[in-house]
């Protein structure tokens, strides 16, 4: 049974139906959700469906964001996990933290990648007059949201769309391509 570590910053929607995904005949199982942030409402979820969790406060570490994803790989290495999936988890990773779990690591980014990299990516494609937006799963490599494309799922941008009334259509999409994807990227021979 293979075994899936899962980092959130925030609400854990992700998180949820990822762990909620791998049962029956899934060959995973979540292992432990890690959070940099004490207070992030997904904690409570993940520890409601019996995960273990752990806290990394980033403001510990003041800035040195390289002793910050040492602390993370501590946390997380004894659960052995062969899966690391990065959902909402709003850190940059060191060179290093990305080697460390090389080939392992996937993340679900809100836009339709290669566009939109970074923050704001709703509004950034609304602003640019797109006529759809989306999300996109993909191994996490040394470029920030530049890993290969493993999913993507697309909506129509209509004319009265806004930063969140766009996040709402997209977020129930991401709950159906990376729970599919998480499936397929280790099933894969
Ligand atoms: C999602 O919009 C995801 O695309 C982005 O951060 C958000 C995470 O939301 N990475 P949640 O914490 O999974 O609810």
């Amino acid at each position: 049974m293979k075994k899936v570590a899962i980092l959130i910053s925030g609400s854990g929607s992700n998180m949820v139906t990822l762990a909620q995904s791998m049962t029956g005949d899934h060959p995973a199982r979540p292992c432990v959700v890690l959070s940099n942030r004490p207070d992030a409402g997904g904690l409570d979820k993940a520890r409601a469906l019996g995960i273990p969790t752990v806290v990394v406060d980033h403001t510990d570490y003041k800035g040195d964001r390289a002793t910050f994803d040492a602390a993370v790989m501590a946390a997380l290495d004894p659960y052995a996990p062969d899966v690391v999936a990065l959902a909402g988890f709003m850190r940059i990773l060191t060179p290093e933290f990305i080697a460390h779990y090389a080939g392992k690591m996937l993340n679900i980014h809100p836009s339709l990648l290669p566009k939109y990299k970074g923050l704001h990516t709703h509004q950034r494609a609304i602003d640019a007059g797109d006529a759809e937006a989306g999300c996109t799963v993909h191994e996490v490599t040394a470029e920030l949201d530049g890993g290969p494309i493993l999913a993507q799922a697309r909506v129509a941008i209509d004319a009265g769309d806004t930063a969140d009334s766009l996040a709402a259509k997209i977020l129930p999409l991401e709950h159906q391509i990376y729970p599919e994807t998480l499936r397929a990227f280790i099933e894969k021979p």
